[in-house]
C-alpha cells in the first residue's frame, strides 16, 4: 500500500498537503482511496485487447453509479472495430490515442428510452423537453463512466476522456446511428498503459482554493493560483512539455468562442438531435 502522504503530495504539490500530515495515517488509506488519490489520464495505450468480460464488468460499474430518480437516462455505445475507432477519433480533434485505445466508449443522454416508454403507455412526457432532464442524464452519465474510470484504473487499465466528441456531434450521432433524443457527452479511452509513455499524477488546486466552509469565501485567491501555476509549469516541466504556466492555457481555452472547437454551436445541435431545453 503506498503512503498516503507521498499520494498527497503528488496530488498538491509538497508545500500544499492540505491538514496536518498525521491525519494521514498510513492505515486510514484504503484500495479505493489509493486508486483515486493515484489518478491520471493515459494518453499512450498498447493495443492489446482486454480480457474478455472487461467491458460487461466495466459497465456493471457504471451502472451501480446512483441515478437521478433511477430515470437512468444515460446509454453508453462500446466501440472495438478499428475502422470505427479511427473515424470517431478523426471526429474528436484527431486524437490518436483513440485509435491506439482497444475500447473507446461512447457516453451518451438517452432519453430516447422515456419517450419510447411515455408513447407506449399513450402519455406525454413533457418533461423530457426541459433543460433540468438533458442535465439529469448529462450527470447520470459523467457518475457513471466516472464509476468506470475508477474501476478501470483499479485493474491496472488506464483512460482519458474525450470532450472532443461534442466537436462534431451530429456527425458522431450519425456514425454511432443515434436516434432522435440520444445525444453523445464524451468519449472515454480505455486500455492497457503503454509503460513507455507514463502518465504521471497531475497536481491541483489547493483545498484552500476548492473548499469553501459554510460559506462561499472571500479570501483572495492570487496567491493561491500563482503558486499553482508554478507547481504545473513545474509538472509540465517534468513531462518534457512546455513549461506552460495553468493561468496560460486555461485563460487560452475560454477566451474566444472559436477555442471551443465548434462546441459553441451545442445548443443549436441538441435542438437538431431533438432536445428542446426549454
Ligand atoms: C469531460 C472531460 C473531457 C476531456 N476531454 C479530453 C480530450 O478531449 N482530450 C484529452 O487529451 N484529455 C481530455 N480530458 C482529460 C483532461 O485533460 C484531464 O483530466 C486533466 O488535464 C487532468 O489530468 P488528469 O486526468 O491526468 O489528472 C478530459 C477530461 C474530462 C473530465
Amino acid at each position: 500500500m503506498s503512503d498516503p502522504l507521498e499520494l498527497l503530495r503528488a496530488r498538491y504539490g509538497a508545500a500544499h498537503v492540505p491538514g496536518s500530515a498525521s491525519r494521514y495515517a498510513p492505515e486510514a488509506i484504503n484500495p479505493v482511496l489509493e486508486t483515486l488519490l493515484a489518478h491520471r489520464s493515459v494518453r499512450g495505450f498498447r493495443s492489446d485487447a482486454l480480457p474478455g468480460g472487461t467491458l460487461e464488468l466495466l459497465i456493471a460499474a457504471a451502472q451501480s453509479a446512483p441515478s437521478s430518480s433511477n430515470l437512468q437516462t444515460f446509454s453508453v455505445v462500446s466501440l472495438e472495430e478499428p475502422e470505427r475507432k479511427a473515424r470517431v477519433a478523426t471526429l474528436a480533434a484527431d486524437q490518436n490515442f483513440i485509435r491506439e485505445a482497444p475500447l473507446f466508449l461512447a457516453w451518451l443522454v438517452d432519453l430516447s428510452r422515456l419517450q419510447h416508454i411515455a408513447s407506449a403507455a399513450g402519455v406525454t412526457a413533457e418533461g423530457l423537453e426541459y433543460l433540468d432532464t438533458f442535465l439529469m442524464g448529462a450527470i447520470d452519465a459523467a457518475l457513471a463512466a466516472q464509476n468506470v474510470v475508477t474501476a478501470a484504473e483499479s485493474l491496472g487499465l488506464g483512460t482519458v476522456y474525450v470532450g472532443a466528441l461534442r466537436n462534431r456531434p451530429l456527425e458522431v450521432a450519425r456514425e454511432l446511428g443515434l436516434p432522435k433524443s440520444v445525444f453523445p457527452l464524451f468519449g472515454l479511452a480505455v486500455g492497457r498503459p503503454d509503460e513507455a509513455r507514463p502518465a504521471s499524477v497531475k497536481p491541483r488546486l489547493s483545498q484552500a482554493l476548492v473548499l469553501h466552509r459554510e460559506q462561499y469565501g472571500t479570501t483572495p485567491i492570487d496567491s493561491g493560483i500563482e503558486s499553482y501555476d508554478a507547481l504545473i509549469a513545474e509538472f509540465n516541466r517534468s513531462q518534457n512539455l512546455p513549461p506552460a504556466r495553468w493561468t496560460e492555457r486555461t485563460l487560452e481555452r475560454v477566451r474566444t468562442a472559436s477555442a471551443l472547437r465548434g462546441r459553441d454551436e451545442l445548443r443549436e445541435q441538441l435542438v437538431v438531435q431533438g432536445f428542446e431545453l426549454k
